[in-house]
């Protein structure tokens, strides 16, 4: 698959990665580094790689960075229960695009991921959906019944 990147995306870029020294017992700082690219067309890689350091690999709210973070991750696998059994993906949609303000989030600390993931993919809008469709369904595969 040919690589596509945009000169001085890492400018606008942001993703989180943890200081390393974390394993002292002290609070996880957050560190800002420049979003990596991931394939599009794996919404478990995409998650690992961009979210499950807040939402935690098993996207229970318990990510390694969770800590630093004055609004706790949302827990990712009870959204189905949370809303009458109905998987909002819509919703799930926005809130990874980052256009809809969450009451709860008078401080918004979840990554605003759509110019991110535009960046990422060269500004093709379709690939954008696609990187949103495919964490979606990732999403949707691990909600408790
Ligand atoms: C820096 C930490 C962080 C990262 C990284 C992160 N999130 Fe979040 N996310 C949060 C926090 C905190 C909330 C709780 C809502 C808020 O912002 O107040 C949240 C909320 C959400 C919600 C809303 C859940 C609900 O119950 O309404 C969804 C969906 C979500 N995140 C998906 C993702 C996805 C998908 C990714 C990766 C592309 C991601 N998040 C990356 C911190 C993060």
């Amino acid at each position: 698959m040919k690589k596509r990147y945009v000169a001085g995306f890492a400018v606008l870029a942001l993703a989180f990665s943890l200081m390393a020294g974390a394993q002292e017992a002290q609070k996880p700082e957050i560190k800002h580094v420049p979003i990596r690219h991931t394939a599009a067309y794996s919404g478990e890689q995409m998650f690992n790689n961009y979210c499950a350091v807040c939402h935690g690999a098993a996207l229970k709210g318990d990510g390694p960075a969770a800590s630093a973070l004055k609004t706790l991750p949302s827990d990712l696998t009870t959204l189905a229960q949370r809303n009458d059994g109905k998987y909002p993906s819509a919703k799930v949609a926005t809130a990874i695009k980052g256009d809809m303000s969450m009451p709860a989030h008078g401080n918004r600390e979840m990554p605003v991921w759509g110019p991110l993931f535009s960046g990422i993919s060269g500004g093709h809008a379709e690939e954008v959906q696609q990187r949103i469709a495919n964490l979606n369904r990732y999403i949707e595969s691990k909600q408790l019944k």
